[in-house]
């Protein structure tokens, strides 16, 4: 009997997808919050899940080591991520893709430096504006670049627009509206279509059933 491999990432992906898999029949058997483990039986005896940093999704399932993931639209846009099928937009994760800048700045001379974890992404987008920018890589709280003169904007997730306030950011441009998708490797897709059409038949509907 084949086996499916759903990779999903911590927080708000599992939090989020969790109530899907269940409206289709896979339930955890533990916590994930409270193991260690990286691999998860589900109550679908053919179905794993294995639980990743949410950017290795991607590498994951394009290289076939798992079947099925779930990645913001963000995550994929930077990986490219072009040997995977992307079925469904599972409409949840939701936020916008955008630069932002301090409240007030001075107009900027020269290149403009744009600190980001999307550096792929963001180089894309100011190559199609004909702009030429410095890109400077970051891991995490991107907000703190401009305020300490690291960069002069930031290409990051917003939702609420409360961590940009709260740090005296203001949103400039819009790049993209963002969900998360399911994302099927190829192979799988056809090999183990018994699994998956299923699974996404039983997404397609929950999600249309929560618009
Ligand atoms: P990471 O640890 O990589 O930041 P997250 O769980 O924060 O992972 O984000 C996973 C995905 O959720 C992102 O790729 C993005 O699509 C979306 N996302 C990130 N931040 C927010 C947010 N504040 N509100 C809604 N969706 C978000
Ligand atoms: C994300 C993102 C922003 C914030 C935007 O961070 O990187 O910092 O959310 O949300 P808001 O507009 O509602 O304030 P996250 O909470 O994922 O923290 P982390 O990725 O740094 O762990
Ligand atoms: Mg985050």
């Amino acid at each position: 009997m084949s086996q499916l491999i759903i990779a999903l990432s911590k927080g708000r992906i599992l939090k989020d997808t969790l109530p899907l898999l269940k409206e289709a029949g896979i339930e955890l058997l533990e916590d994930p919050e409270k193991s260690r483990k990286l691999i998860f039986p589900t109550t679908h005896p053919q179905v794993q899940i294995i639980i990743i940093r949410a950017t290795d999704v991607p590498t994951y399932v394009e290289n076939g080591a798992a079947d099925v993931g779930v990645a913001g639209k963000d995550v994929l846009m930077e990986h490219g991520a072009n040997g995977v099928y992307e079925p469904l937009d599972l409409d949840i994760a939701k936020c916008k893709l955008m630069v932002a800048g301090k409240v007030d700045a001075p107009p900027v001379r020269g290149r403009l430096k744009i600190a980001t974890k999307f550096v792929n992404l963001t180089k894309h987008y100011y190559a199609e504006k004909g702009e030429q920018v410095e890109v400077i890589k970051l891991y995490g709280s991107m907000e703190l670049a401009p305020l300490m003169g690291l960069a002069d904007r930031i290409v990051d997730v917003v939702d609420t627009g409360k961590t940009l306030k709260e740090n005296g950011l203001a949103p400039l441009e819009l790049i993209a509206y963002i969900s998360s998708r399911l994302i099927v490797n190829k192979a799988s897709y056809k090999r183990k279509a018994d699994l998956i059409q299923p699974l996404l038949q039983q997404l397609e509907a929950t999600v249309n059933a929560k618009k």
